[in-house]
């Protein structure tokens, strides 16, 4: 018997290649109206499941939307929900799943469908339009610029982010609250804050830009209550909730309750 013929076979172990054929649900659909739909497609050794809905496109279903691009971990294209986890499906290997189970692929849920598995995302640029960027150091020219190596460190492991929005996509405050979206920058734009923020030479404060207060006022630090969900899905294993979110609201209440910053802002008020 051939290879393709085991593998016509069902689930299971099949040919000398270890290609078997697996059962998939996948959402089809456009703007808010589609359903799972039923598919078996061949599975072949060391495969991810971006693999398998390529060969989906390729055999069954030629208009199945997904967007993609790197298909290494690297674009943050790829986004969805495989068995309701928010993953990339180029990092989500076949082998992580028992051979017997059917495996759901569904859009990320917090954004709305534009076709199939593609989302629109745009909420994340607007969060990320209304952060100032770094403000430079007025007396430093660039390239005099120095910092120490944890200072350095710190923003690395932020830029590590491939805005992948599957920290946003499972953020609780807005996964199910399409009404918090307004007051509420997620996981990623707050850590794009806190980044800021510690950064020792933004010049922001000079500016008059207060980072930790707009970070409470304006994009909903205080609607986090810090379940680590974020951290969980991060395919870049960046620890936003430990290194970023914690940090700044830290920060954020020291502001608040530094008797110098409140005597300061008091007497700032009376001569308003
Ligand atoms: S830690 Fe905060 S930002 Fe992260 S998922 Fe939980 S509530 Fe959302
Ligand atoms: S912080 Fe992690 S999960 Fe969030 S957008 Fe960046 S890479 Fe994706
Ligand atoms: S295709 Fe680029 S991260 Fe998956």
């Amino acid at each position: 018997m051939s290879e393709a013929q085991t593998a016509q076979q069902g689930n299971g172990p099949a040919g000398p290649s270890g290609a078997y054929r697996a059962h998939f649900r996948v959402w089809r659909g456009e703007a808010g109206a589609g359903d799972l739909e039923d598919f078996t497609v061949e599975v072949h050794e060391g495969e991810v499941v971006l693999d398998i809905i390529h060969r989906l496109q390729a055999t069954q279903a030629p208009d199945l939307a997904v967007r993609w691009n790197c298909k290494a971990g690297k674009c943050g294209s790829c986004s969805a929900e495989i068995n309701g986890r928010p993953r990339l499906m180029c990092m989500t290997r076949m082998s992580v799943f028992d051979r017997a189970e059917t495996i759901t692929v569904t859009p990320m849920r917090t954004f709305p469908v534009i076709r199939d598995l593609v989302t629109d995302v745009s909420f994340n640029y607007a969060k990320a339009r209304e952060i100032p960027a770094f403000v430079p150091p007025p007396e430093l020219a660039p390239g005099e610029y120095r910092m120490q190596q944890e200072d350095v460190g710190r923003s690395q492991e932020f830029r590590k982010c491939i805005e992948c929005f599957l920290c946003q996509d499972t953020c609780h405050v807005v996964r199910d609250h399409e009404e918090n979206k307004a007051a509420f920058a997620g996981p990623r734009f707050l850590m794009r804050i806190a980044e800021l923020d510690m950064h020792p030479l933004d010049a922001a404060p000079e500016a008059g830009i207060d980072r930790k207060t707009s970070a409470q006022d304006e994009h909903g630090l205080g609607f986090c209550n810090i379940t680590k969900c974020c951290t969980e899905v991060c395919p870049e294993h960046i620890k936003i909730t430990d290194n970023a979110l914690i940090p700044l609201k830290e920060r954020a209440a020291d502001r608040k309750y530094d008797p110098l910053v409140w005597l300061g802002n008091k007497i700032r008020r009376r001569t308003e």
